[in-house]
């Protein structure tokens, strides 16, 4: 046999199928685009979908790809067989309404016995039940031994995965034994045990399935056909396993050397060993395509395996987060076929590190609660926790089922697990309810996404802001319409166009549509989900007919402006790189008019030093005055150049690769100024997190920035006003009022503590001993019944033995207050009465308890007199 390593194995099966006039396309990120009924792509086809409902026309007919794979559904097994994983890649030739039956059968056949040279006596073969075509071209068009073909149900032989495009297939399967099987019992048993297995799936693509069993025959036959690059790649090895081809077994060697154990020895440890050998595959995939852990869609789905292998490289005796490092030999022997992998290595580390470092402190929390848990038990004589407590551990704490037995059987405990599997169903019930669509496309489906395939829209506006164009379909309500009237809002679709459609962040044009007899407000341009461009139009005057001749034109004021924020969004980008580093990557922008915003993934806050440093970068390219080139070349040769982004059309040939000078080299679609000095002016308005490890920067350019300077000068002015200085003078006016401040604040302090201790000695010093009390009567000066109690308080702890009495005027009227210390009142002393006496001096009235009494008065020229007779009246009252 040939081709026994993966990386040769993948070309080869490629370059078979150039060979058979297919055009190579680049594998699809894992995120799928505008397919709700997807968390992550699946399979070779799940990019391609629109291609098959004709939605879309591809680039060819013939398509090839190696495409990146995550499947979750079997994620419990994944570790404990020698053949389940979560990541795969999926060989896989697709025809869209070209060749059919009669070709693949022959090629398929030719690729695995010429090509790859596998034993015909090993290969079977399976078809669906009634496929007597499919039967007929396996026994004429190649020479497999039809003994060793089976005709199997629709569970076998009709693929479909979720909804979407599907149909009957033909399945190619390898004989792992030297056993012979001869019915299609056998065949299962066989296939059950894992003696046989399925490598290479050919489905013929002819219905359009809703995932609820209702189909709709597609308007061609199709070929959509997906082989495991590594279950090929076990066979080509002659391995038992997934686990032990050239490129996973790296991994796993890896893994076994940082755990310092050896695999094959013990089977707890190899399933834990094959566990990361999948999950890190999965984690370090998923980053690369923008993938952050998160507790929902998919962002969970990589928590969650990235959670599952950090617990199980604990549970191997791995001390410190290792998952980090791990993914370096994911990245070193894919690399070749997955160059994003590499670019953003530093990125993708980072976040596995943030993720695997919180989990570990998690991880230590949640056997904490456990440990509560099992102790709580014990103490109530049970033997079995509470399936809703271990589902609390999984849930919150990420902690798996079976980590919660685990810890419980050394303990002597078990878990309710069917109760916590009917947790676990409630949540997943949740969650698919959350997610329930209509159809493959979700939700967003309506009247403008059914545009017919074959109408082409064409943007010609990059160098136009004016085009004659021919009106194709008319889209009024939820209705096509042959014609559109005045006072009414359409749809309106032309040939060409020169309005931009909303894309890659920037927004769509806005404009005039006319002829002689019709005129129209462009509002808005997008395009639909296949790609066309479709304008909303305000009918002003006259009706509108398909096939009517009109002019559009771009409303210029508004394009300029949106040209300066792209180019300027450009560099902003290219400065971020340069001040923060290599795995800063754009991760969602906006750009209009007015303003623009770029999402972009760093980890922390950016610094003062760091914003201007970024500002000044920007500024600093704008004032160069340099111009911006736009060429389009092949996508290759874009990449060598050096030009970084995300082409939104991955399927044509040709891209465009925006410039400025040696700078910024982007791709992009988007509309820019031809030179970087027209943006004027660049000012960031605000720095942010939006989500875990993504930043976002908002900033305005030219007249806007003018604006935001101008604002900032007018407030200037006004504290220079408020100061009464010049500009020059404002610091130095600041810094000393500062300065006066912080010592007048001292100085304040300081008079407060020596008044007070000042005032209460004054007080202290008038005390006369009546009876062996010590009385002391004093008016006090300006002060409200707050104050007046707690300096009254003051004395009265100062002096032993003692009754004081305050007094003090406060908006025209008096306020009293008595106080008398235990002793004092056990010599007869009582505030209360004194008070009552007192007050009555002072036109008032009022009373209390013998330690302590308030009251008021309406005399305050009387206080001195009042002072002088409640000597006496201590005198009468004391013992
Ligand atoms: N779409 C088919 C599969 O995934 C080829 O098996």
């Amino acid at each position: 046999m040939k081709f026994t390593k993966t990386n040769d194995l993948r070309e080869a099966y490629l370059k078979f199928f150039e060979g058979k006039e297919h055009l190579r396309l680049e594998s699809f990120s894992l995120v799928p685009k505008n397919d709700k009924s997807l968390l992550l792509v699946n399979a070779g086809m799940a990019p391609l979908k629109p291609y098959f409902t004709g939605l879309q026309q591809p680039p060819r007919k013939r398509i090839t790809t190696c495409q990146k794979c995550v499947r979750t559904g079997d994620i419990e097994n994944v570790g404990i067989t020698s053949r389940h994983g979560t990541f795969f890649e999926m060989l896989g030739n697709f025809s869209f309404g070209d060749y059919f039956k009669k070709e693949i059968i022959p090629w398929a056949w030719e690729f695995i016995t010429d090509v790859l040279e596998l034993p015909k006596d090993k290969l079977y073969v399976t078809i669906y039940l009634d496929d007597d075509e499919a039967y007929e071209y396996w026994t004429t068009l190649t020479d497999v031994d039809k003994t060793h073909i089976f005709r199997l149900g629709k569970e076998e032989n009709f693929w479909e995965h979720g909804a979407g495009p599907c149909g009957p297939c033909t399945e190619i399967h390898f004989n792992r034994t030297s056993e012979i099987v001869t019915t299609a019992e056998e065949f299962l048993n066989a296939a059950d045990e894992d003696k046989i297995i399925e490598f290479w799936n050919l489905v013929f693509t002819q219905f359009d399935g809703d995932g609820k069993g209702n189909y709709e025959k597609l308007a061609t036959t199709n070929i959509d056909t997906g082989m495991g690059l590594e279950r090929l790649a076990t066979i080509m090895q002659e391995k038992n396993s997934i686990f032990e081809i050239d490129t996973l077994e790296n991994i796993l060697n890896e893994a076994s050397n940082l755990a310092k154990v050896k695999y094959g020895e013990a089977h707890k440890i190899d399933i834990s060993l094959r566990l990361i050998t999948d999950h890190i595959r999965s984690i370090t995939f998923m980053i690369s395509d923008d993938v952050m852990p998160s507790n929902e869609g998919r962002g969970y789905v990589l928590r969650r395996l990235l959670r599952r292998a950090a617990r199980h490289g604990k549970t191997l005796g791995i001390k410190d987060a290792f998952l980090c490092n791990l993914c370096d030999i994911v990245i070193r022997d894919s690399k070749d076929a997955y160059p994003e992998i590499e670019a953003k290595k530093e990125y993708i580390k980072k976040v596995i590190k943030i993720e695997e470092d919180k989990f570990r402190e998690t991880l230590d929390s949640g056997i904490e609660i456990l440990n509560g848990f099992v102790a709580e038990l014990k103490e109530n004589n049970k033997k079995v926790l509470k399936g809703a407590d271990g589902f609390k551990l999984y849930d919150t704490f990420g902690f798996p089922m079976e980590l919660t037995k685990e810890i419980l059987e050394d303990e002597g405990l078990s878990l309710d697990e069917d109760a916590f599997h009917e947790e676990m169903k409630i949540q997943r019930d949740r969650a698919r309810s959350a997610r329930k669509t209509s159809n493959y496309m979700g939700a967003d489906v309506n009247i403008s996404d059914a545009i017919a395939a074959d109408v082409e829209t064409v943007f010609d506006g990059y160098d136009n802001d004016t085009l004659s164009a021919e009106i194709k379909v008319l889209i009024e309500g939820d209705d096509f319409a042959e014609t559109i009237t005045e006072g009414n809002k359409a749809i309106v679709v032309t040939d060409v166009t020169p309005l931009y459609a909303e894309m890659g962040g920037q927004i769509g044009d806005t404009g005039i549509i006319f002829n002689d007899s019709f005129k129209g407000n462009v509002c808005d341009t997008k395009k639909n989900i296949g790609g066309k461009i479709i304008h909303f139009v305000e009918v002003l005057s006259g009706e509108l007919k398909v096939g009517d001749k009109v002019t559009l034109e771009v409303d210029r004021t508004r394009r300029e402006s949106i040209k300066k924020n792209h180019t300027a969004t450009h560099l902003l980008d290219r400065a971020l790189v340069e001040v923060l580093g290599s795995h800063v990557h754009q991760a969602g922008s906006y750009v209009s008019n007015e303003r623009l915003r770029f999402d972009f993934s760093h980890f922390e806050g950016l610094t003062e030093e760091e914003i201007t440093r970024v500002e000044d970068l920007v500024n600093e390219a704008i004032t160069s005055v340099t111009p911006v080139i736009t060429d389009v070349m092949d996508l290759q040769e874009a990449k060598n150049s050096g030009a970084i982004g995300i082409f939104d059309d991955k399927y044509s040939d040709k891209v465009r690769v925006v410039k400025a000078g040696e700078y910024s080299k982007e791709l992009c679609g988007g509309t820019h100024i031809d030179n970087t000095g027209k943006i004027g002016l660049f000012k960031i308005i605000s720095e942010s997190g939006i989500a875990a490890g993504t930043r976002r920067i908002e900033a305005v350019i030219g007249k806007e920035a003018y604006k935001l300077v101008n604002e900032k000068k007018d407030l200037l002015k006004e504290i220079t006003g408020k100061f009464k200085c010049s500009e020059k003078e404002l610091l130095n006016k600041l810094e000393q009022q500062v300065k006066e401040l912080k010592e007048k604040d001292k100085e304040i302090v300081a008079l407060k503590s020596k008044f007070a201790s000042m005032g209460l000695d004054d007080i202290v010093a008038c005390a006369k001993s009546i009876k062996d009390i010590n009385v002391i009567a004093y008016e006090l000066k300006d002060v409200d019944s707050d104050a007046l109690r707690d300096v009254c308080e003051k004395v009265r702890d100062k002096v032993e033995n003692s009754m004081v009495l305050l007094m003090s005027e406060n908006a025209g009227k008096v306020i009293i207050c008595a106080m008398a210390t235990k002793d004092a009142v056990a010599k007869g002393a009582h505030c209360g009465k004194l008070i009552k006496e007192v007050s009555t001096i002072l036109g008032g009235g009022g009373g209390g308890r013998p330690d302590m009494a308030q009251a008021g008065g309406k005399l305050p020229g009387k206080i001195q007199e009042a002072i002088n007779e409640s000597y006496k009246i201590v005198e009468t009252l004391a013992k």
